[in-house]
């Protein structure tokens, strides 16, 4: 070895797995990554692969519990009967989707940007707007793996929790934004709260701080009905992501999008990967438009299906807030013992008993109407035996 040798070349100085700390000799990460552990994810897809002889009831994540529509599939085997398609790149910036996108919107083309999921759309804007020390206010308990994009760009996130936890306090809430604050998110509707916020509020908030962004989060806009996306044709401050992972069920496509103004846009397309959005994907949203019909009629099933569980619950002496999404909250005595009979009965729903003022609760995606009978029945076995 020649004497010009850069040191830790295999030389003196750095030691291969000697720890993975700072300071210890490997490459050190941002300094804002020191308080985030890895994303532990919490699925229960392998407890529902080793039972293979129980059907299922995957109520923990608020995906669909139906398939997507029939569209969809007809349009995949389609698009793969073109042997030479999964070789090439899928379509740059999902240039069709988008404009499909705009009739179901009404936004034009320009506005909306689609996204590898709407988690990516979230931790887009992150990256884009947020750098270390700066203010996010956020509305909790909220959709938590969001603060994972925040707490990554080291900003310095400022909790509101409203006076009444199933309400979105939107008066006190203006008051802990402040000048100063760089990004606000609400969900919208909530979760898992269920809180809302009506455009008109949202567009007061807008106006009083043009110098805040707020990402409105509007992953189960479908089953709520109620939308603010129209106040992006009339503010810059606004970014609104929606999802193709709930009502339109293909969560394992990964399919999202952004709705915002020129301003913003520009700004966000600076770190956008044209290319991360995947062609399946592509090909079955456009499908899942095309078949709204097969989505209307499965969001007043799970609007039924929501009261059906609620009465039912209630006349087993258990509390059952509803909300506009197609989850509930449940109030149960013993939250983790709950769910683990329940797992036993083939039914994973999501313990949130650890959230802050969610003591005691627990999560539940709601189903079709048959469906919900049946979960029904199996609920009772469980309180049967608590
Ligand atoms: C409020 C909210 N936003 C975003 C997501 C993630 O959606 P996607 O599958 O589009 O990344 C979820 C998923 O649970 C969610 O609850």
């Amino acid at each position: 070895m020649g004497s010009s040798e850069p040191k830790g070349f295999g030389g003196e100085g750095v030691q291969p797995g000697a720890g993975d700390g700072r300071g210890e000799g490997h490459p050190e990460p941002a300094r804002w990554l020191d308080n985030l552990a890895p994303y532990d994810p919490v699925s229960s897809l392998e407890k529902i692969w080793a039972r293979p002889q129980q059907v299922p009831f995957k109520l923990d994540w608020n995906e669909s519990t139906i398939p997507p529509s029939p569209g969809v599939y007809q349009a995949i085997v389609r698009f793969l009967s073109h042997s030479n398609h999964l070789n090439w790149y899928p379509e740059l910036g999902s240039r069709s989707l988008c404009h499909a996108l705009s009739a179901y919107v009404d936004l034009p083309p320009e506005d909306i940007l689609v996204t590898n999921g709407s988690d990516d759309a979230l931790e887009l804007v992150c990256k884009t707007y947020l750098e270390p020390g700066n203010k996010f206010v956020v509305p909790m308990p909220t959709y938590t793996h969001f603060l994972v994009y925040v707490e990554a760009r080291g900003a310095e996130v400022v909790p509101f929790y409203s006076s009444d936890l199933f309400d979105a306090g939107v008066d006190d809430l203006a008051d802990v934004i402040s000048d100063d604050t760089k990004l606000v998110y609400l969900v919208n509707p909530n979760n898992p709260t269920g809180v809302t916020y009506r455009a008109d509020r949202v567009a007061r908030l807008l106006e009083r701080y043009p110098r805040t962004l707020f990402l409105v989060d509007e992953a189960y806009f479908e089953f709520h009905g109620e939308s603010v996306v129209g106040l992006v044709g009339h503010f810059d401050n606004i970014v609104v992501t929606r999802t193709f992972s709930k009502c339109f069920g293909i969560a394992g496509l990964r399919m999202g999008y952004l709705c915002t103004g020129p301003a913003t846009m520009r700004q966000l397309k600076k770190l956008f990967n044209p290319k991360s959005v995947n062609r399946l994907g592509q090909i079955a949203a456009m499908a899942c438009l095309q078949d709204l019909e097969y989505y209307r009629n499965f969001v007043r099933e799970v609007t039924e299906a929501k009261e059906i569980f609620r009465s039912a619950m209630a006349r087993r002496g258990l509390n059952v807030i509803v909300t506009p999404a197609n989850f509930v909250n449940m109030k149960v005595p013993d939250p983790a013992r709950f769910c683990l009979l329940l797992e036993e009965e083939g039914i994973y729903v999501r313990d949130r008993s650890s959230l802050p003022r969610m003591e005691s609760y627990v999560r539940v995606s709601i189903p079709s109407v048959s469906q919900v009978h049946e979960v029904i029945r199996r609920i009772d076995r469980v309180l049967a035996r608590l």
